[in-house]
């Protein structure tokens, strides 16, 4: 394989930072790429009113794949305040380039593996028999659908007559909302394909079957929501018959999934779910790990284009500190998925195993590590830095 061009979009905030310092691991790891800078988030609004310019949606057009730091969004008004004063009688509405470049490159599935590092002081733990403490170790892979359900943006308030009379024509909308008045409405919807969820399902099913996970649990709600948790459901049943009748299929719902959580979360492999509850039962897991700081995810698409990013934001409040505090490794485990995709799993596992080492050591940990709250003096009380975690991590490389 030739030399790779990876488009780094480090964003915002401590985007910046875990990303150079990501980089930098993956020099040291001998992954040979080059990197061009691609413009997105904040900074990219206020001065050209857009936080996704085209020609980062170009750049990834070209070179197919993205690291992607972490980006700022704020509340419309704030958004609009803060705009270069010439834009802004352009008539401008800030929109989420992390939504904008999903939807741009279809990327569809959504993958959040969460697995615990061994003798990570921010592992869940639980009460066992008498009175035993127990560390369950977890390995769960989420897969979320990624463009459509509730995130698909088909909403209303006070909506207009052609949809409001539409609405009627079901018995249910009619018998329980068809005396309010419209403008008491607000409405969102919740849209599943057969296309997409098949994606999603196949993509789950694949993984399973690649890394020997015994099932596929289904984790949605489809003895209630019918219609959409209800044929994600069922088509999981047709293609396990068809095609992967060697992985089980499990059937559980959000609620008592995320109950299920802190009693059993051993039990639980490959998951698979719509948007909404894909996000949820992924951040649940993530808890039990360490959080935001170990939390990874990678975006794919028919589009052959495909984004590695954390799970966490832009930390504004961290972003100023002389010396960065926050973890990097949620970062660097996200562009060890990056290194899955593109076959180098010789670099990726050479990474993942030295972490592992770094955080069993236990000598280097940043302040969330050592359950700190995150202030610019917990580097002078014992706390490792980013740029120290990642030398850390290439020392044992
Ligand atoms: P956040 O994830 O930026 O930070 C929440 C808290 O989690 C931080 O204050 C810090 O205590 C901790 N944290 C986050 N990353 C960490 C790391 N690597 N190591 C250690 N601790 C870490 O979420 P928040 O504060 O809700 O949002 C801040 C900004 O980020 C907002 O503008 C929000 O819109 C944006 N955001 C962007 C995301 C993205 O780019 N994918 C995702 C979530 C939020
Ligand atoms: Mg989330």
């Amino acid at each position: 394989m030739g030399k790779r061009t990876i488009v780094a979009m480090p964003g915002d905030g401590i985007g910046k930072v875990v990303l150079q310092e990501t980089i930098r691991v993956l020099n040291a790891a001998g992954f040979d790429a080059d990197y061009v800078e691609g413009d997105i988030g904040w900074e990219f609004w206020c001065s050209e009113g857009n936080p996704l310019p085209e020609r980062t949606i170009d750049l990834l057009e070209k070179h197919k794949i993205g690291l992607f730091g972490a980006i700022t969004s704020k509340p419309k008004d704030e958004a609009f305040e803060e705009l270069k004063e010439e834009l802004k009688a352009k008539g401008l509405v800030y929109s989420s380039p992390i939504v904008g470049l999903r939807q741009h490159f279809k990327l569809d599935i959504c993958m959040r593996p969460c697995r615990s590092y061994q003798g990570n002081p921010l592992n869940f733990i639980r009460r066992g028999k008498n009175g035993t403490i127990e560390e369950p170790h977890v390995d769960a892979v989420i897969f979320r659908q990624n463009t459509e359900g509730l995130y698909g943006g088909v909403e209303w308030s006070n909506p207009g007559d052609q949809i409001y009379d539409a609405l009627m024509t079901h018995p249910k909308f009619k018998k329980n909302f068809g005396t309010v008045a419209k403008e008491e409405l607000s409405i969102s919807t919740r849209i599943f394909t057969k296309k997409y969820t098949e994606r999603i399902l196949r993509s789950a099913f694949e993984y399973a079957q690649k890394y020997n996970y015994p099932s596929v649990t289904v984790c949605e709600k489809p003895n209630v929501i019918r219609e959409t948790s209800g044929m994600m459901y069922k088509m999981a049943l047709e293609l396990q018959k068809k095609d992967y009748t060697n992985i089980q299929v499990w059937n559980t719902n959000i609620d008592a999934q995320m109950m299920w959580l802190t009693k059993n979360p051993e039990n639980y492999g490959v998951i698979v779910a719509g948007n909404m509850f894909g996000d949820i039962i992924s951040d649940g897991f993530a808890g039990l790990i360490g959080g935001l700081g170990f939390a990874c995810s990678a975006q794919m698409g028919e589009s052959g284009v495909a984004v590695f990013e954390p799970t966490h934001g832009s930390a504004p409040k961290y972003a100023d500190y002389d010396v960065s505090i926050v973890n990097p490794i949620a970062m660097i485990e996200s562009a060890c998925m990056m290194l899955d995709y593109l076959d180098e799993q010789d670099i990726a596992k050479r990474i993942r195993a030295s972490i592992a080492k770094v955080v069993s050591e236990g000598r280097v940990r940043t302040y969330d590590m050592m359950k700190m709250s995150g202030r610019a003096d917990v580097v002078d009380n014992g706390a490792a830095s980013t740029t120290e975690m990642a030398d850390e991590i290439i020392a044992n490389l």
